[in-house]
């Protein structure tokens, strides 16, 4: 009997820190290609105002590879930095059920297959779509290609609220067309502290050394996480959402055209960890832009460049596992739209107290504030448990 509880004691404290690992794994592989996929993304967009979302394009190259054989399916094991079929279907199903559980924000996840008429998955592959990657499938006759464009497209405004429009384009199915694999992420969160709408004014944006144009821009005055980083030369600022589970955290660099030495600095996927470890709470005036962005993002293109190339080469992709009976699979488009909008969210609910709260932070005693004054362009990332889902750069309005 001892030696019985004895064994099941050991065999549970093993699994726990295999968990441990498995989630370490997971946050070093978003770290990563989340680092090189903003990379390529700020590269093609020079200049511009982006958001992506590395980390949903993680779980369908997670399928893909696990649908996958050979050099084609290591490639994908590689770029998203999952040392076997094993930690990536733990790592995904426990990613999965955190996100969701994130408390006091909005989070959700969805993920479906389309599949030729005609067609099937192979076995393994449904199940382990279904089971780690909460995958729905459904059969469509790509010949109706309007048809099909339309029902993928009004399922992924329903996951996303109606903020994502027009994924697919009719014109990108073809009578070769064998499968669609689509997900979404949508994510909503109030601020802890709301921003009062009434102190939100229009103020100067320096979109370089030469050019100023005036942005709406939020105030406040409270307590955040902060820091100043020498490395990045730069200003660190956490603004946590109700729950305190997820936050924002914007980078706002020391000099007007400094975000192009920025972004280089951030291709090291542990700098910007690294420069959030000597957060501390400090008393802090923020002035902050309202914005809105909506990138495309060609992920055939931008994935190419960081070294997945098999997948999307008829000759060398080996998609062996993900349709019974049919092997010469290969993927011909795939494309990212992302959204964000940043506001004073809930000001609503604050607006009452509007004078009262003006009044009282004056008559506070005098007290030393830091200044976080965001107006140049600047880094942002959206992260919930360590994971950063969105991020992106404010280049101007
Ligand atoms: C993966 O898990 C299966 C079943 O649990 C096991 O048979 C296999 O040896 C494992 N493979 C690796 C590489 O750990
Ligand atoms: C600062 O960060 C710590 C650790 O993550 C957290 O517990 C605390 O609530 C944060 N403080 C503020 C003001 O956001």
């Amino acid at each position: 009997m001892k030696l019985l509880l004895c064994i099941c004691f050991l065999s549970i404290a093993v699994s726990a820190m295999a968990e441990q690992d498995v989630d370490q794994i997971l946050q070093d592989g978003n770290n990563k290609f989340t680092a090189k996929m903003f990379n390529e993304v700020a590269n093609a967009n020079k200049e511009k105002s982006i958001v992506l979302s590395a980390y949903s394009v993680m779980p369908p190259l997670a399928q893909l590879a696990l649908a996958s054989v050979g050099e084609s399916h290591d490639e994908l094991l590689n770029a998203i930095g999952m040392p076997n079929d094993n930690v990536t279907k733990a790592a995904f199903s426990s990613a999965n059920s955190k996100l969701r559980s994130t408390k006091g924000v909005t989070l959700q996840t969805a993920s479906k297959i389309y599949v030729a008429q005609n067609y099937e998955l192979n076995n393994e592959f449904a199940a382990v779509s279904r089971d780690t990657f909460g995958s729905e499938v459904k059969n469509v006759d790509f010949s109706k290609n309007a048809e099909v464009a339309a029902e993928v497209n009004a399922w992924v405004e329903d996951q996303t609220n109606h903020r994502i429009k027009d994924l697919v384009d009719p014109d990108a199915l073809t009578p070769d067309t064998k499968a669609l694999l689509v997900n979404a992420i949508y994510f909503k969160g109030t601020w802890k502290i709301p921003f009062q709408t009434y102190a939100t004014r229009d103020k100067d944006f320096h979109v370089t050394k030469n050019k100023v144009i005036k942005v709406p821009t939020m105030y406040n005055k409270d307590t955040y996480n902060y820091t100043e980083s020498k490395e990045l030369n730069a200003q660190i600022l956490e603004i946590p959402y109700e729950g305190d589970e997820a936050s924002c955290v914007f980078v706002l660099p020391r000099e007007v055209d400094g975000i192009d030495e920025l972004a280089e600095k951030l291709r090291d996927p542990t700098a910007l960890d690294k420069a959030m470890s000597n957060m501390h709470e400090i008393d802090i005036e923020v002035y902050l832009p309202k914005f809105k962005i909506e990138t495309t993002t060609d992920l055939k293109d931008i994935l190419q460049k960081m070294e997945i190339q098999r997948l999307f080469s008829p000759k060398n992709a080996r998609l062996d596992n993900l349709l019974k009976h049919n092997s010469n699979l290969y993927i011909d488009s795939a494309l990212q739209k992302a959204f964000i909008e940043i506001n004073e969210e809930g000001a609503e609910a604050a607006a009452a107290n509007v004078f009262g709260i003006s009044y009282a932070t004056s008559a506070i005693l005098p007290k030393f504030y830091q200044l976080f004054m965001a107006d140049r362009p600047f880094y942002f990332a959206v992260k919930s448990k360590s994971l950063t889902l969105f991020n992106g750069v404010l280049h101007g309005v």
